[in-house]
């Protein structure tokens, strides 16, 4: 069945701690991303308590950099961590062998491929050559190969990445728009519904959430969706 992830952005972390209260029930995991992490400092992520942290810090930098920036926050024991496909086979192999050194609580190694915020001009214009998709699947071929064991990318590449990497690869997808939300800075969007139905592992919902009148429900009502779409599969 396909998770749903909370964003929890915001510098105050009174104001995550209160949104975690209150979607926590209907997720499977809280993501903290750079906003977060940066104002708070790298103990803040302890302030989830038992609760699965992702955390989003789409590191990019030299191999050792980024091998040692792995290393630092293994001690929070974060269930998820992301880095940029684009930093190279080089920087994920280093990450992933940084964070095997963690054993069985190793972090789950996500790639980020192309933001969901680019669209095919935006891509274009930082020299990227082909459209989105075919750089989701350059991307997503070496990070896979070089020991990532996911990626990230929008729920319009989903079906095409299931269909060329199999099922094991973890694949979890921002950009999520329930019908009648806004879109913001997000280009690349697809409903929790379709995004599901695509084959992703799980769903990262941000301000869909914590710009909610009633961030719970917003949260239960997504929840419910992913039940009744698992439902049906099962039926
Ligand atoms: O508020 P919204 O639902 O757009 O939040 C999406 C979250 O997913 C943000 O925390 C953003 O940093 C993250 N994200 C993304 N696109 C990616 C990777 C992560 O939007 N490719």
């Amino acid at each position: 069945m396909t998770g749903l992830i909370a964003a929890l952005d915001t510098t105050d972390p009174q104001q995550a701690l209160a949104w975690a209260g209150m979607v926590a029930p209907h997720c499977g995991m809280i993501k903290l991303g750079l906003e977060f992490f940066l104002a708070n400092g790298i103990e803040s992520a302890r302030l989830m308590g038992h609760r699965p942290v992702f955390l989003d810090l789409k590191l990019h930098d030299i191999p050792n950099t980024v091998a040692g920036a792995v290393r630092a926050v293994l001690p929070l024991r974060p269930a998820m961590l992301t880095l940029h496909a684009a930093g190279g086979s080089a920087m994920i192999a280093a990450a992933r062998a940084a964070a095997d050194q963690a054993g069985d609580a190793r972090p789950v190694l996500l790639a980020v491929t192309v933001l969901t915020s680019l669209d095919a001009e935006a891509l274009h214009a930082t020299g990227v050559a082909g459209g989105p998709r075919q750089q989701v699947m350059r991307l997503a071929r070496l990070a896979l190969d070089a020991g990532a064991d996911g990626l990230v990318c929008s729920a319009h590449e989903v079906a095409m990445l299931r269909a060329a990497i199999g099922p094991a690869p973890v694949l979890v997808v921002p950009g999520i728009r329930p019908v009648g939300s806004a879109q913001g800075d997000q280009a690349r969007t697809m409903t929790p519904t379709e995004a599901a139905q695509a084959g992703a592992d799980w769903l990262v919902v941000g301000r869909p959430l914590t710009t909610a009148p009633d961030p719970a429900a917003a949260a239960a009502a997504i929840a419910a969706e992913l039940a009744e779409l698992a439902a049906q599969v099962v039926a």
